[in-house]
């Protein structure tokens, strides 16, 4: 095709999305007021309400409660929220016993008031524990440290119980490689400790999703597959799994991955799926290349969530590159998020936009919950 002719299609995209956003402005105008906050008709939030599909961020609850304009942000935009790390074990129990769920309570009580459903995250994983437990697993029996898991486990759905849409249950189990992570959950208590978790966590709250969440299983391969064969054991063994958390973090010299096939062999399995982690990270500074192959892989990651029925959410890992997890993590990799550094809107966000705009034709998702963002 030649350039003349892809601009020109180009152009048509960009008018088309706008022509749909300024009609669905024009209808807003006319609604009548409806139940949860009053979001703008060309959020995403509104944009992806129309085929039942959840758009979230993970909240940092530091600026939740202390700059408006990140908040004013996070909750015209978003219609779920997944606490960053104030769920996370050394968090909420930072010494044995003693619990802390303020901020997280406060996370959920804003998620309350603004129409927002919360992703739980997360129960068992190899990082973020308390120190109390990191020192004390070499000298605790199995019986002693499974006690410690299912306590832990009960405690927090408990606490949450009916106020969680998806628990990330289990997070990142397996080696890239596709055998199993070697942490103290396995190392002590054997592959078996995954399925009690789901156990330990239905039996605690039987309407929450619960959800198996890694990263690099957008790629089809080893990680992908094994925890395919997981899902698919687990599922034939009557453990109450819901869904496979999709991370979805993503650098531009890595390429895009083959999505939306992996998307839908688990929703064919009988599962919800959801990318829980979205970011797009580059080697800084930011060339128009890079830039490029940002918004084509926040497009492509939003498009092959809209093509499956069974993807009932799509959550981006923060929304302001200043608060990014990316620049500590990867030396000289950064600008990972849809909003740039002074909380400004990059063409990241502008993409997932024109694209939640031109996908009226996307299949509608039923366990989305209606956000009230209905227009
Ligand atoms: O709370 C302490 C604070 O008291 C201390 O002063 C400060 C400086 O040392 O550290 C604070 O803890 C930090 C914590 O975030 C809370 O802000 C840790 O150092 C820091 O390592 C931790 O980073 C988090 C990271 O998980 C830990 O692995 C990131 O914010 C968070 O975005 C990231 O999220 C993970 C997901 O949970 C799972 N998937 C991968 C994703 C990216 O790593």
């Amino acid at each position: 095709m030649n350039s003349r002719r892809r601009s020109a299609l180009i152009t048509t995209a960009v008018l088309g999305a706008s022509v749909v956003l300024f009609s669905q402005a024009a209808a807003f105008a006319s609604q009548p007021a409806h139940p949860g906050p009053v979001v703008p008709p060309d959020s995403l939030r509104a944009l992806a309400a129309p085929v039942g599909l959840r758009i979230g961020t993970a909240v940092n609850t530091d600026l939740l409660a202390s700059n408006p304009a990140y908040t004013k942000i996070l909750n015209s935009q978003f219609s779920s929220v997944t606490p960053e790390n104030v769920m996370k074990w050394e968090s909420v129990e930072p010494t044995q016993g003693t619990y802390n769920w303020a901020p997280a309570d406060a996370l959920v009580a804003s998620a309350k008031a603004n129409g927002q459903l919360v992703r739980g995250h997360t129960l068992v994983w190899h990082n973020q524990l308390p120190q109390w437990l990191t020192q004390e697993a070499s000298s605790l029996s199995a019986d002693q440290l499974r006690a410690i898991l299912k306590k832990h486990i009960t405690d927090e759905v408990t606490h949450f119980k009916g106020k969680i849409w998806q628990w990330d249950v289990v997070n990142e189990a397996f080696n890239d490689d596709g055998t199993l992570r070697n942490s103290i959950w396995l190392q002590k208590l054997g592959s078996g400790y995954i399925a009690d978790a789901f156990r330990w966590a239905h039996a605690a709250d039987p309407k929450a999703k619960l959800f198996y969440n890694d990263y690099n299983i957008e790629f089809t391969g080893p990680k992908s597959n094994a925890v395919y064969a997981l899902v698919s054991q687990l599922k034939a063994q009557g453990v109450p799994i819901d869904g496979v958390g999709f991370q979805t973090h993503l650098d531009t010299q890595y390429g895009l991955p083959d999505l939306e096939n992996n998307l839908q062999r688990f929703a064919k399995l009988g599962l919800n799926v959801a990318e829980t982690e979205v970011d797009m990270r580059t080697t800084l500074p930011v060339t128009s290349l890079e830039q490029n192959a940002q918004v084509a892989g926040y497009t492509t990651t939003l498009q092959a969530c809209l093509a499956v029925k069974q993807c009932i959410s799509y959550t981006v890992w923060g929304f302001g590159d200043a608060y990014s997890w990316v620049p500590g993590v990867f030396a000289g990799e950064g600008a990972a998020d849809i909003y740039d550094e002074n909380l400004q809107p990059k063409p990241e966000y502008t993409t997932l936009q024109q694209t939640l705009a031109l996908a009226t034709g996307a299949p509608h998702r039923t366990d989305g919950h209606d956000s009230g963002d209905r227009h």
